[in-house]
């Protein structure tokens, strides 16, 4: 087993797809790593850390993936068009490639890993099984991201998030709405409540009112029959009517007149992001308000959010940082890396200190994109294959 580690190139990238900690564990199992040079330091692994835990130091990219049988990676492989390297034509035919790999936005390149007979894996895709949580790096970001988006609104707010009783006078305790109480979501509640704010939050998934309520926020939801229905097997939210849109959209008007401070992550996988906060919605807010809009990357739930920008509108500031888990790079690397490492040991042979992928695991079939030169994913097949 010869695994490849490649310095991320792709802007606003500082992760890296091992830790020192992930990579004492897969030599355990019989690996040989070699990574890139440097490809640590944005998230302050030293190439030194790496040597100590048993790895090797490439001097290039091309040297650290070229004899790999499986590379890891964070985002998807640059193309030549993109930014001159040509990540994939790095790897050789029959290397397995972990990552996140966005095949929904980048589907011409699941035909390109088949081309190039790589077996491609994208960890997004992860069934949200039980056995899958250590696996999920979905979660694994989003909760940094959710606990960075309240950080960040902190930052840009000329206000303080608790209330203070001073000799001076009292400042009043700013009003958070998150909107989207998934796992960043509830993340960004518990972040706000532990800074001393008052926190509302909303969400389409029934089931998302008890976790709101269990970290002490109040829940905002028009509660009707769809809402009930509306939660799907597999944990994700589905695409709600436009009657029940209107209904939600009413209420959460009334809502946001009142706050200080609106953190929006909802996401519906595979689809661009609902539209939560309309420019109307923005011009009733208080002057010096902040929005932080996580979803900003899948089109944004403000259409005023600007990405990799903190922009002003109406006296409201709304930060659309890219790549927020990148911003806490040390963390979100640590994480995902354990997310990769989860995987992989689920597919290695002890006994023989190899990798034997089970094609007919779940995991497997919910995360492989192509196998032995042809896309068998069932959602891309057909797509440009
Ligand atoms: P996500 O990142 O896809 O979406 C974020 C949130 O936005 C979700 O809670 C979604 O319901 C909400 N949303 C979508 N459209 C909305 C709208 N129009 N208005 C308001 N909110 C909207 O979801 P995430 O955070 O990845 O996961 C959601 C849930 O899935 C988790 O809270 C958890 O309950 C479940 N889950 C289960 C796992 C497991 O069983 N292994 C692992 C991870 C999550």
């Amino acid at each position: 087993m010869k695994i490849g580690i490649a310095k991320e190139r792709r802007q606003n990238e500082r992760r890296v797809a091992a830790s020192p900690d992930t990579v004492k564990k897969l030599v355990g199992l019989g690996a040989e790593v070699t990574i890139e040079t440097g490809a640590g330091y944005s998230a302050s692994f030293t190439d030194e850390a790496f040597t100590a835990a048993g790895a090797q130091i490439a001097e290039s990219a091309q040297a650290a993936l070229g004899e790999a049988n499986i590379v890891l990676k964070v985002q998807r492989p640059l193309t030549a068009a993109e930014g001159g390297t040509d990540e994939l034509a790095l790897l050789k035919r029959g290397a397995v490639l972990v990552g996140i790999l966005s095949p929904y936005a980048a589907k011409d390149q699941v035909a390109a890993y088949a081309e190039h007979g790589v077996d491609a894996f994208a960890m997004e895709l992860m069934p949200r099984i039980t056995r899958a949580q250590s696996m999920d790096v979905l979660s694994s970001q989003a909760n940094l991201a959710g606990y960075k988006a309240v950080l960040d609104a902190a930052a840009e707010f000329g206000r303080a998030f608790p209330m203070m009783m001073t000799a001076a006078g009292t400042v009043a305790p700013a009003r958070v709405l998150v909107m989207g109480a998934g796992v960043a979501g509830l993340q960004a509640i518990a972040t706000a409540r532990r800074l001393g704010a008052i926190v509302s939050a909303t969400d389409v998934r029934p089931a998302a009112k008890e976790q709101v309520q269990s970290l002490g926020a109040t829940f905002v939801a028009v509660e009707d029959e769809e809402f009930k229905a509306a939660e799907t097997a597999g944990g994700y939210a589905k695409e709600m009517s436009d009657a029940y849109k209107q209904k939600q959209a009413a209420l959460i008007a009334d809502t946001v007149k009142k706050q200080d401070v609106i953190i929006t992550t909802a996401l519906i996988p595979g689809r661009p992001a609902p539209v939560l906060l309309t420019e109307e919605m923005v011009r009733t807010m208080k002057p010096g308000s902040v929005i932080v809009d996580l979803a900003v990357e899948q089109g944004g739930n403000c259409p005023l959010s600007e990405p990799g920008q903190v922009v002003e509108a109406h006296g409201v500031k709304i930060v659309g940082h890219l790549n927020v888990p990148s911003r806490l790079a040390v963390d979100a690397s640590a994480l995902y890396a354990r997310n990769l490492l989860a995987f992989l040991t689920s597919q290695i042979d002890k006994e023989a200190k190899a990798l034997k992928i089970d094609w007919e695991d779940e995991i497997i079939k919910g995360t492989a994109l192509t196998r032995d030169g042809k896309v068998i994913h069932p959602t891309f097949t057909g797509e440009g294959a």
